[in-house]
């Protein structure tokens, strides 16, 4: 038997899964981290019933989300090798839908992602998606970023610089201006934001992304203007890539305590 906070993960899976993966769907994105686990449950059975596109190209965010599509016998392509859906769409749109977890999720769906370090390859995703659809359960449902995330702003940076980055982060102020258009208010709480190498778990020394980078996790208090800091954190040189997705997803699933399923646009 699942914990409630398992049972609301399978329960958004389930539903999101559902209702976007549909047999004509034929390039899906797979996000990363333990809410996923059981989008990949739901596809397995879906192809078992017959139910999935029969040519479904699945790809990857991370190492851990190949492994589930590899596991559920479906087919892995590489983000390189799509092509753009629609040439003549202003966004470039190769993949059809991406159902992805996140950190947590705001009520205009701007999202904090990488507590499982794998934000990079999931925007990367995600922006070559027409549409992205956020799974989580209820302990990631907020008003505003930083209300229930307390473990900062996941940002990958590069490691031959990562203490100077570290120190540049951590001058951002809450009215930082970046390329003169930012932040004419507080784009975040915190007047000294502090920036924390992770560092892994059964290993002496900082976790080392599927591509090599460390992690820096940025804490700024409450985020009042997530497109203010997805672009300042975004134009310190040296970082990869910062784990704030403002304005990206379209849909959110959330599992909720009682059992339901909540879904917001
Ligand atoms: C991976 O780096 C993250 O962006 C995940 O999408 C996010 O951390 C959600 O993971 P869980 O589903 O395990 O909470």
């Amino acid at each position: 038997t699942l914990s409630l906070v398992e049972q609301a993960k399978r329960s958004a899976a389930f539903a999101a899964v559902d209702k976007h993966v549909t047999p004509s769907v034929r390039v899906l994105g797979v996000g990363s981290g333990s809410t996923v686990v059981y989008a990949a449950e739901r596809l397995l059975e879906l192809k078992n019933e017959g139910k999935l596109h029969p040519e479904l190209q699945c790809v990857p965010t991370s190492f851990q989300s190949k492994q589930l599509i590899n596991e559920a016998g479906l087919r892995a392509a590489d983000l390189d090798d799509l092509v753009d859906a629609d040439p003549s769409s202003t966004t470039y749109t190769a993949i059809d839908v991406t159902i992805d977890g996140a950190d947590e999720v705001d009520a205009e769906l701007n999202a904090i992602k990488g507590g499982g370090g794998a934000h990079l390859r999931e925007k990367l995703v995600a922006n070559a998606s027409a549409k992205l659809v956020l799974i989580a359960d209820y302990r990631k449902n907020s008003q505003v970023l930083g209300q229930n995330w307390d473990k900062g702003i996941p940002v990958e940076v590069s490691p031959i610089a990562w203490q100077t980055i570290k120190r540049q982060l951590e001058r951002l102020v809450p009215r930082s201006r970046a390329l003169g258009v930012l932040a004419t208010s507080d784009a975040f709480e915190l007047n000294h934001p502090v920036a924390t190498l992770r560092n892994a778990v059964r290993k002496a020394g900082p976790v080392v992304t599927d591509n090599g980078n460390f992690i820096l996790d940025v804490h700024v208090g409450r985020i009042h203007d997530p497109v203010a800091v997805e672009q300042l954190i975004k134009m310190v040189p040296g970082v990869v890539e910062v784990g704030v997705f403002s304005r990206m997803a379209c849909e959110a699933w959330f599992g909720n305590e009682d059992g339901s399923v909540s879904m917001r646009i």
